[in-house]
Formats: C-alpha cells, sequence, structure tokens
C-alpha cells in the first residue's frame, strides 16, 4: 500500500547473517531508526518501510529440502510462492499464505493463518528452528531444546529481538487440491451469507478451509468466495450450497497448491503505485492505493456474526464512497475450534489457545491522504461494531480476546494482542535486547 511505503534515505541487502550482525551493530552504536523488510506486505506504516535505513531481505532466498528430517529450511527474504514452487517437485509442503505473493518472514513471525491450520495449526506451530542475528550482532540458532524461553518469544513476537535469516518448518505431503474462486454479485448476498454460516457451524472436516470476502467496489457489493479442499476431489456435500448459489465467475477445479494461490483475486506484490483487483469477474486497476487491515476476534462465526459482517461492508462501502475511490473488504475466515491444538511447544501468541478465537480481517483501500484518518477510525469502529454483536449474543471473552498481530491496526496495544505473555516477552527482550536496538525499528512493540 502507498500509505506504508516510504523511500529510503538509504538501503541495505545484506547476504549473509553475519553481515547483518554488522549492519544492526551499526544501526545500535548510531541510534539510527532502520525497518526491516521480508515480502513487505504489512500494511501498517512504519513496520517495513522507513525513511532512515531499510533492511531488505530478499538475498535470503535459499530453500533448502531435508527429506529425512522431513523439514524445509527457507530464507526471510521469500514469498510463499517461491517456497510453494521448489517444494513441489517433492511432492510436499509447509503451512504458509494463503494468495499469492505474502512475505514469509512476517507473516512466519506473526502466527501465520494457512489452508492448511486446520490440519497442522499455524506456521508457528510448524517451526523447529530459526537463524536469529541478535541485536548486538551475534548469530544464534534457537530451537525449544536451546533456548525455550527465546523460542517461546519469537513465536509471534515479530521483530522485538533481533532479524531473522532463516526458518526451519516441517514440511507434510501434499497432492493435489481442489478449489478456487467464485465471484458473486449483490443479488445472492443473503444466500453466500447463509452458506458462510453454514460452513461455519457444520464442517467439521479439517481439510476443507473457505474464506468469504464479503467487497464493496464501485458502489456495489459482491463477493469473492476462496474454496479450499486438501485433495483433488472433496467429499459430496461439503460445498455445495457456495456452488448452487448462481456466480458472476468461476474457477474452480482440481490443481496444484501453488496454482490455487495464484487464483486469489488481490495482488499486492511488486513496487507499481496501483493494484489489480478482480471482482465480479472484472479486473480493476485501483490507483495509488492506501490502505490497511483491522482485525474482530470472534469465538463463533454464527449467523449473526457473518450477518454482522457481511452489513458491516455494506454500511462502510455506503458511508465511505468518496469521489476518488476506495474498496471495503470483510474477509470471513472460519477455523475448526482445535487449530490451535496442534502445537508441540507454546508460543507468545496467541496468549490464550484453550479458545481458539478466529481473526476476521477487515480490509479497506483507499485513494487519498486526506482520507487516512476517516478510513483508520471507520475500521476501529466496525471492529468494535462486530465484538458488540458478539457480545451480546453471549460469546465469551470478547473483549480480551487477543487480536491477530498480522492482521490488527498500528495502534492496537501490546497488552491486548500479547496479554498474559508479555511479562515474560519483557524479561526476554531484557536479557535478548538490553539497550532495546529493535525499538529503532517500527512494528508492535512490548
Ligand atoms: C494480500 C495479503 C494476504 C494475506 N494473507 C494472509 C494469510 O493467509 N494468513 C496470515 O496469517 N496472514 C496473511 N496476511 C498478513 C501477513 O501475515 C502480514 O501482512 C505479514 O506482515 C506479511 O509478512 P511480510 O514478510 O510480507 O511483511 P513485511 O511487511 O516485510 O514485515 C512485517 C513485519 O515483520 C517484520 N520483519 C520482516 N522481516 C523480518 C525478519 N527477517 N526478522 C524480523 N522481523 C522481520 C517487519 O519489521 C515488520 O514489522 C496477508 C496480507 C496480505 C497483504
Ligand atoms: C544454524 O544451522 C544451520 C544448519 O541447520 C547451519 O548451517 C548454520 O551455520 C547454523 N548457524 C549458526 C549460527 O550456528
Ligand atoms: C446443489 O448441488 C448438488 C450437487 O451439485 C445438486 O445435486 C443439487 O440438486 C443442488 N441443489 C440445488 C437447490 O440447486
Ligand atoms: C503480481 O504482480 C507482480 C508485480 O507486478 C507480478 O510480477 C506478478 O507476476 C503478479 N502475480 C500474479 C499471480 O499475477
Ligand atoms: C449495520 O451496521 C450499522 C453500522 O455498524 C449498525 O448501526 C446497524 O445497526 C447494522 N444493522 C444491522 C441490521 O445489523
Amino acid at each position: 500500500m502507498t500509505s506504508s511505503s516510504q523511500d529510503s534515505a538509504c538501503v541495505v541487502e545484506p547476504g549473509t547473517a553475519e553481515d547483518v550482525g554488522v549492519v544492526l551493530t551499526i544501526l545500535g552504536d548510531t541510534q539510527t531508526p532502520f525497518a526491516v523488510k521480508g515480502g513487505g506486505h504489512t500494511g501498517n506504516p512504519g513496520y517495513s518501510s522507513t525513511e532512515a535505513v531499510q533492511i531488505a531481505m530478499y538475498r535470503f532466498s535459499e530453500v533448502t529440502y531435508d527429506e529425512d528430517a522431513q523439514t524445509a529450511t527457507i530464507g526471510t527474504g521469500l514469498i510463499w510462492d517461491d517456497v510453494y514452487t521448489a517444494l513441489a517437485p517433492h511432492n510436499v509442503n509447509v503451512v504458509g499464505g494463503r494468495v499469492t505473493g505474502v512475505g514469509v518472514a512476517g507473516f512466519t513471525l506473526g502466527g501465520g493463518y494457512s489452508w492448511l491450520t486446520n490440519q497442522h495449526g499455524l506456521t508457528i506451530d510448524t517451526l523447529t528452528s530459526l537463524e536469529l542475528v541478535k541485536p548486538d550482532g551475534s548469530v544464534v540458532n534457537v530451537t525449544e531444546s536451546s533456548d525455550s524461553e527465546l523460542f517461546w518469544a519469537l513465536k509471534g513476537g515479530l521483530n522485538n529481538y533481533g532479524i531473522v535469516t532463516r526458518f526451519t518448518l516441517n514440511t507434510f505431503p501434499q497432492g493435489q487440491v481442489w478449489g478456487g474462486l467464485i465471484t458473486y454479485a449483490a443479488s445472492v448476498l443473503d444466500d453466500v451469507a447463509a452458506a458462510t454460516a453454514k460452513f461455519a457451524a457444520e464442517v467439521t472436516d479439517p481439510k476443507a478451509a473457505i474464506i468469504t470476502s464479503a467487497n464493496f467496489l464501485l458502489a456495489q457489493p459482491g463477493v469473492s468466495q476462496l474454496l479450499f479442499y486438501d485433495g483433488p476431489n472433496p467429499p459430496d456435500g461439503i460445498f455445495d450450497d457456495f456452488l448452487n448459489i448462481s456466480h458472476f465467475s468461476q474457477d474452480v477445479s482440481t490443481r496444484a497448491f501453488l496454482d490455487l494461490v495464484k487464483v486469489a483475486p488481490a495482488n499486492l506484490t511488486g513496487n507499481q503505485r496501483s493494484f489489480g483487483l478482480l471482482v465480479e469477474g472484472d479486473s480493476y486497476l485501483i490507483p495509488f492505493c492506501r490502505g490497511a487491515f483491522n482485525t474482530a476476534p470472534v469465538q463463533t462465526l454464527s449467523t449473526n456474526i457473518v450477518n454482522a459482517m457481511f452489513n458491516e461492508s455494506l454500511f462502510w462501502g455506503t458511508q465511505l464512497q468518496s469521489s476518488t475511490g476506495s474498496f471495503i473488504s470483510y474477509d470471513i475466515e472460519p477455523f475448526l475450534p482445535s487449530h490451535l491444538s496442534h502445537n508441540t511447544s507454546p508460543s507468545a501468541w496467541p496468549p490464550i489457545r484453550d479458545t481458539a478465537f478466529l481473526p476476521q480481517c477487515l480490509y479497506f483501500a483507499w485513494v487519498s491522504s486526506l482520507e487516512d484518518e476517516d478510513f483508520y477510525d471507520a475500521m476501529r469502529q466496525s471492529v468494535e461494531q462486530i465484538q458488540r454483536v458478539a457480545i451480546q449474543e453471549g460469546q465469551q471473552g470478547i473483549d480480551t480476546a487477543p487480536p491477530y498481530t498480522n492482521y490488527a491496526l498500528f495502534d492496537t496495544s501490546a497488552e491486548l494482542i500479547y496479554g498474559d505473555s508479555l511479562p515474560l516477552m519483557r524479561s526476554v527482550k531484557a536479557r535478548i535486547d538490553p539497550d532495546n536496538v529493535m525499538g529503532l525499528a517500527g512494528g508492535i512493540k512490548i
């Protein structure tokens, strides 16, 4: 997004962990603000962009598959598309991003919700080791057995502890998958909302997943519907409702995993100052696009909540129709109640696992910087509205539910995001980064 892209005074593209260490030491000694960029997909200003020194991780681009260990070691300059491409010949996969272009680094360090999350958990739940450049410039491999507290803190702790150069993740067998994108027009919104709520309530097959995006663009509501099944043929019944609703366009088939990832509508990759969007079968190019995510964690995607999210899309889409243009989207993402039970060791985020809150995603995009505050404000109000509906219908713990690190708007408090994890995160921080060198970089700060 242009609202989170800045021109840096200086850019460095280190190629070794040792060089990252030299860079960090200079930045710390001179107290120079900096940013670390993985895939650059955060929409929060100052997180991976800066007007000062940018450390771009592009050159950390290895993908090494270890067949004996059933792991893959991947560089933090990659996007998931690259990782899937490299692993496909081995018929294995990792738990990574669901649409094209998303970076490995921020995604993993924040948690990571995947098409495979119902089966294997978050990306951090599949992490066996990572290589960390500490703020003092030294390089260490961190594992559960080498330093369990630091390993715990890095799982969700983003850039608070140093710069990560590679991850080792568990791999899983991967064959052909089924799914793709359906777009629906305004006339069938109620049917899609009902099918979404029914899917969330009834489907227990961990290989099945959906994202229903209730969109508002060019004065029109519509839906982009992503369907996923981890196998060539989904069992009868699971997706029938979606397939039966009359659609505007449909691109659903048995295909390679990467092919499904590339079908998704938004391509935010690259440095072009616009992005392409496929809505209701047509492509639009939105110029000079500003934007952000925000998130409303809920306990269950009841019919009420799904309807409220569709209503919010209509409400804010209508409310914010400015002459310069906007795009409003609510991503409804059901996961099974068991999706956080696959971890073998604990993590700093989410601070609560016994209730598996679902990280619904708001995505607003607009054109003019003069409108920034209006849109950010609308996203905050809308999260409050969705959570009000959840509380009204009796969902527990909503006011303290931890927002997902990678969807939360920039001013979301670390207290809310990390909850009871904060005291230990802070004590690990005092040990690893006593001078708060990483405080010179933007992001959620503990
Ligand atoms: C189109 C789109 C689709 C998405 N889909 C999903 C999804 O399916 N599931 C999901 O969970 N999330 C998803 N996200 C959210 C995504 O997880 C975040 O945007 C995340 O920040 C992407 O990581 P990145 O490396 O591209 O980010 P960047 O913008 O490069 O970095 C984000 C943060 O991580 C820090 N960071 C980056 N590299 C390093 C490093 N090497 N060491 C330490 N800190 C580092 C940065 O300093 C910054 O604070 C999506 C986002 C977009 C825009
Ligand atoms: C981390 O482990 C990898 C092998 O998995 C090794 O190549 C690398 O040198 C190690 N780094 C450090 C700092 O020990
Ligand atoms: C829905 O789809 C199934 C399977 O494709 C089909 O058998 C059924 O008749 C359809 N129902 C309606 C109401 O269209
Ligand atoms: C997304 O856009 C980038 C930059 O323009 C381009 O290189 C890439 O091929 C596009 N990806 C897809 C899947 O269209
Ligand atoms: C729709 O959303 C608006 C704005 O949040 C709210 O005031 C209104 O009560 C909602 N309507 C319904 C039917 O939920």
